[in-house]
């Protein structure tokens, strides 16, 4: 009886130990580059403006306010490394929001702009290596949000 018990728990232990591996390799999604831009979302489906705000705020994720003013009169101690981006959807288009997004390095090899959806970039955490830093519909979600930037 114990040991049927023991070894359930042990089967469990298991099968959640590849459930969290299997979301750790999230298959990095497959995009084609189109003079400088990147047309198809990278996950099919159309981003979520809303939640792109949050991943634009958020310090673990966009932290884009470090470096970029942006409409978000909420937040405070907005960076003037990159430009200004209200308005941004009026100067770029959504494919190349999306290239600027997911590796600028195309755009402009020298940028301090950080690569948001590639993986073999120096990470210096080693719990982040060989992980992008967003995902690919936090990617199309900030995307979203930047084409309400009109
Ligand atoms: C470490 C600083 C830094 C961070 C963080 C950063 N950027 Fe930038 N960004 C820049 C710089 C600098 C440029 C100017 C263009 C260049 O360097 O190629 C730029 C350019 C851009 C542009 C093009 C703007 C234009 O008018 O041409 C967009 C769009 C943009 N960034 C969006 C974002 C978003 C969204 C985030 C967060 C997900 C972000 N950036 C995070 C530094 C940064």
């Amino acid at each position: 009886m114990k040991h049927t018990k023991l070894m359930s728990a042990f089967f469990g232990l298991t099968l959640a130990g590849t459930i969290a591996a299997s979301a750790q390799a999230e298959e990095m999604a497959q995009y084609s580059i189109v003079d400088d831009s990147i047309p198809a979302s990278l996950t099919g489906k159309a981003g979520d403006a809303a939640n792109g705000k949050k991943v634009v705020i958020n310090r673990k994720k966009g932290n884009c306010l470090a470096c970029h003013v942006m409409p978000i009169p909420e937040e405070q101690f907005h960076g003037k490394t990159g430009p200004d981006l209200a308005g941004v959807a009026q100067r770029l288009d959504e494919a190349t929001l999306r290239m600027r997004i997911v590796d600028p390095k195309v755009i402009n090899h020298g940028t301090m702009m950080p690569s948001f959806y590639k993986t073999d970039q120096h990470r210096v955490l080693k719990k982040f290596q060989g992980k992008t830093i967003l995902s690919a519909q936090e990617v199309e979600d900030v995307v979203a949000y930047l084409m309400t930037l009109n």
